[in-house]
């Protein structure tokens, strides 16, 4: 028997927006949205309970995301699951700030023909999905990307997404700079998204957050938890020997901070401080 896909009606029966609806099923389907609008679909009755069990999952307020297990970043897909963070715009912009200082950086070393055979070295500290680490990889080939990051589980994610992108690149497994293997590599370049969000301000914050790992999100009372154990640790291990730059996604109460710290504070296109980040003139 063939079931007849009325979107409207599944959106009223389940609770939720048609847009949502309009994702899954196009996404179930394996069609653009716009071939979807443009008939009615029939399907069988074995997959309109495959369907049935999805849309019941955005009925419980399930990120599209993890319902989908896949996520937009920087143009690519990448697999997501409820070990990792969803990968957010704020994080595509700090990818764009890096690769404007990296431009710089590489335009003056051509000119004045110094460190001219050296590889450079960026870690990703708190890797995720992997997805800084990857698009960094993918938009500067000749840089060494390396990912660090505490959670196990999250490490298979990324592993998954750079076995999928065929990317060159490794994830380590470390609480900041623990791991004794990261501690003989000297980095140019540190970026980090690190749980960043105030204890007190994780309640106001939208209720499908939750379904996100805490462990991702809180920087304990006020946000600075892992903040300031990486530049703690930048120091410990005389990571300023050869690092050229850092740059940080922060919470908006953490620019004073970090503007004692030496950083410069960039906005994002909400108006709010969102980015920190610091230059060394080593070169
Ligand atoms: C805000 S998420 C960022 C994920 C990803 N980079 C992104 O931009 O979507 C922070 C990540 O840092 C990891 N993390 C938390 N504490 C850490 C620590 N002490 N050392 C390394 N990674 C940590 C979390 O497991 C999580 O994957």
């Amino acid at each position: 028997m063939l079931i007849s896909l009325d979107l409207k009606n599944l959106s009223k029966k389940f609770g939720i927006e048609n847009f949502e609806t309009e994702i899954i099923v196009s996404d179930f389907l394996k069609i653009s949205k716009e071939k979807l609008l443009s008939k009615k679909f029939e399907i069988s009755n074995e997959n309109f309970l495959k369907l049935k069990k999805l849309l019941e999952k955005k009925a419980r307020k399930i990120p599209t995301a993890y319902i989908l297990q896949k996520k937009e970043f920087f143009g690519k897909t990448f697999f997501v699951n409820n070990h990792t963070l969803i990968p957010r715009p704020e994080s595509e912009r700090l990818i764009e700030i890096f690769s404007q200082e990296f431009l710089k950086f590489q335009k003056f070393i051509t000119e004045n023909q110094i460190e001219k055979n050296k590889n450079f070295i960026i870690f990703d500290v708190g890797t995720g999905s992997g997805n800084i680490s990857i698009i960094i990889k993918n938009l500067f080939p000749e840089l060494k990307v390396f990912g660090i990051e505490k959670s196990k589980f999250a490490i298979k994610v990324a592993e998954k997404n750079r076995k999928n992108q065929k990317q060159n690149l490794k994830f380590i497994h470390s609480d900041i700079f623990s791991n004794k293997k990261i501690q003989k590599i000297f980095p140019d370049f540190i970026i980090a998204n690190l749980p960043y969000v105030p204890k007190k301000e994780f309640f106001s914050l939208e209720k499908n957050i939750y379904f996100e790992p805490k462990t991702s999100i809180l920087g304990g009372k006020d946000g600075l938890k892992f903040i300031k154990k990486l530049l703690v640790e930048i120091k410990k291990f005389d990571f300023q020997k050869n690092l050229k730059g850092i740059f940080l996604e922060i919470d908006p109460s953490h620019s004073k901070f970090l503007q004692k710290e030496g950083f410069q504070i960039i906005k994002f296109y909400d108006g709010l401080d969102r980015f920190a980040i610091k230059i060394f003139n080593k070169f």
